[in-house]
């Protein structure tokens, strides 16, 4: 028994060397830490069970029999996040650059299959040179046998990528269907073909972190959702994003006791400027309405015109949808929608509530947002907030204009609370705008045409820049004192707790993409 015992301890001991202390040492001098150490990082302390440590692949040929270690270069096993269960794969750098094969593969699709099964998130910490290429096609079908699991359990467990070394080729269509990626500054990079193939099919210069790394995919792509400045950080902002969501799409939306007592809101009755154009920041309105730092941006550097997040309101989790007026006046444009949609398809598969704090001009206008598609990716937010059937609660902070006073969850399309408040102005259009087009006979013929259309933008404004006429018809429920609206959030989602919503039977829908 001592004997077998022993050769346990000594496998074990040579599966947890991954790659060789040479090669643990590159990969720290890269200022990278090892899959292990990650692992360690993310779950709570000790909480890590491995699974299929002794996997090994099975190929020999380009000498690869006299490289036989331990794990196939990724780590694999369950453990907790703040108590709670979840699934996780690290891939192992130091053991063949981390190179996907078959057997690698195998074990990752495992442990989805797994976290499919006890419903549960599975985390993916991705760092590996692609394809292992003396497996060939092999490798290749390992990296279908995973996008079809990602994609079959979208919307059933969250899934969640940190990218924290390369992630190149087709590799990178496995973090992009999962649904929160997180990337770290001058560590990780992502792109489809990387710098020398940029070169010589369209004679562009790029450097590895211009073309895909952290800044790029965060401010200019929108691939990744979450920037770290170093790994500790993503490990920590994964853990924290963990305590927003639910396990799998039957369970609730996290509860996190709220001992805060009631917060005094009285500067929010002032909070809006009277000069309708003037801008402010719409995070302090957030930051006032939900519990104090509850508030997680996602997404927090791409189409800053919206933001986006979650928050807690009286210790249950919501999502947050919200018009920047410091960006862009907070029009919703091309990227603004496309983020907000996927947001928002991300609360309703996971039964979080949703808050919608609206004050949008519309849409962008322009030959650049027509020409990209603003129909078709407007679109998409129109049908994300049409199609989800959570608690869905939009406050009117000031403007509601045109297709936007619709698209940004209006009570046509089944919000279940509208409130606005007293600063609101719901209408087709701006005052000025409107009165240039219905009143330009008139102020053309006038003798003095400025003061004239002052006049007409007065008479606009006074009739229709307030919230009371959609109030006169039901489109909004309550016209409400702003230092009021947490009071009523806190009353509106208890309500709602128990609502049951749902679409039509079908296949799937057909969102325009
Ligand atoms: C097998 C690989 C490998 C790979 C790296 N290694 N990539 N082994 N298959 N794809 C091995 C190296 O041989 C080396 O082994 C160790 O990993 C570390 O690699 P280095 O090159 O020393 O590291 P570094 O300098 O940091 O460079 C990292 C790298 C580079 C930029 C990722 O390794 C690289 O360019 N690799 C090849 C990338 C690639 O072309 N992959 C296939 C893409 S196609 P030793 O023994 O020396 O430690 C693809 C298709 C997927 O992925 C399609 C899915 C649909």
């Amino acid at each position: 028994m001592k004997d077998k015992l022993q050769e346990l301890k000594e496998k074990k001991a040579e599966a947890f060397a991954g790659g060789g202390q040479k090669r643990v040492d590159s990969q720290h001098k890269k200022g990278k830490l090892t899959a292990r150490e990650r692992i360690e990082l993310l779950l709570d302390e000790g909480s890590f069970e491995e699974t299929d440590i002794f996997v090994r692949h099975q190929s020999y040929d380009f000498e690869l029999a006299k490289q036989r270690f331990y794990t196939d270069g990724v780590i694999t096993g369950t453990g907790k996040i703040d108590g709670r269960t979840v699934c996780v794969f690290s891939q192992d750098f130091t053991i063949h650059g981390g190179s996907l094969a078959e057997y690698h593969a195998k074990k990752i699709c495992k442990i989805m299959d797994l976290a499919m099964k006890i419903g549960v998130p599975v985390i993916g910490i991705n760092d590996s040179g692609g394809a292992r290429i003396q497996e060939g096609v092999v490798s290749l079908g390992g990296y279908a046998d995973i996008f079809l699991r990602n994609t079959l359990s979208s919307g059933v467990v969250p899934q969640i990528s940190a990218i924290v070394g390369p992630c190149a080729g087709g590799a990178v269509y496995s973090p992009a269907i999962t649904d929160f990626i997180f990337m770290v500054d001058k560590v990780s990079y992502m792109f489809v073909t990387g710098p020398n193939v940029v070169k010589t099919v369209t004679h562009e210069e790029v450097t590895f972190d211009d073309l895909g790394g952290a800044r790029t995919h965060a401010v200019k792509s929108g691939v990744s959702h979450f920037t770290s400045e170093n790994e500790v950080e993503c490990f920590q902002s994964i853990r924290k994003l963990v305590s927003y969501i639910p396990l799998n799409n039957m369970d609730a939306a996290p509860f996190t006791e709220y001992t805060g007592g009631e917060k005094d809101l009285e500067f929010l009755n002032n909070f809006i400027p009277d000069i309708s154009n003037k801008p402010y920041d719409v995070k302090d309105v957030i930051n006032a309405l939900i519990d104090d730092d509850t508030f997680f941006e996602v997404h927090a550097e791409y189409a800053e015109n919206l933001v986006v997040g979650f928050g807690r309101i009286n210790g249950r989790s919501v999502g947050i949808v919200a018009n920047q007026p410091l960006v862009l006046a907070g029009v919703l444009d091309l990227n603004s929608s496309i983020k907000g949609a996927r947001f928002v398809r991300f609360c309703d598969a996971f039964n979080i509530p949703l808050l919608i704090l609206e004050d949008v001009p519309g849409f962008l206008p322009g030959t650049d947002q027509e020409w990209r598609g603003v129909i078709r990716h407007g679109a998409k937010l129109l049908y994300a907030f049409c199609e989800a059937t959570v608690p869905k609660i939009t406050i009117i902070l000031r403007k509601a204009y045109g297709g936007a006073y619709d698209v940004m969850s209006s009570k046509h399309i089944r919000g279940d609370f509208n409130l606005a408040w007293p600063t609101a102005e719901i209408a087709v259009m701006g005052a000025q705008g409107a009165a240039e087009v219905i009143f330009r006979k008139e102020i053309e013929a006038s003798d003095d045409k400025v003061a004239a259309l002052k006049e007409k933008v007065d008479e606009f404004t006074e009739k229709f820049a307030n919230p009371y006429l959609a109030a006169e018809r039901g489109f909004i429920d309550d016209v409400i004192e702003p230092k009021e609206t947490r009071k009523k959030l806190i009353y509106y989602f208890k309500i709602l707790e128990n609502k049951v919503d749902s679409n039509p039977k079908k296949k799937h829908g057909n969102i325009p993409l």
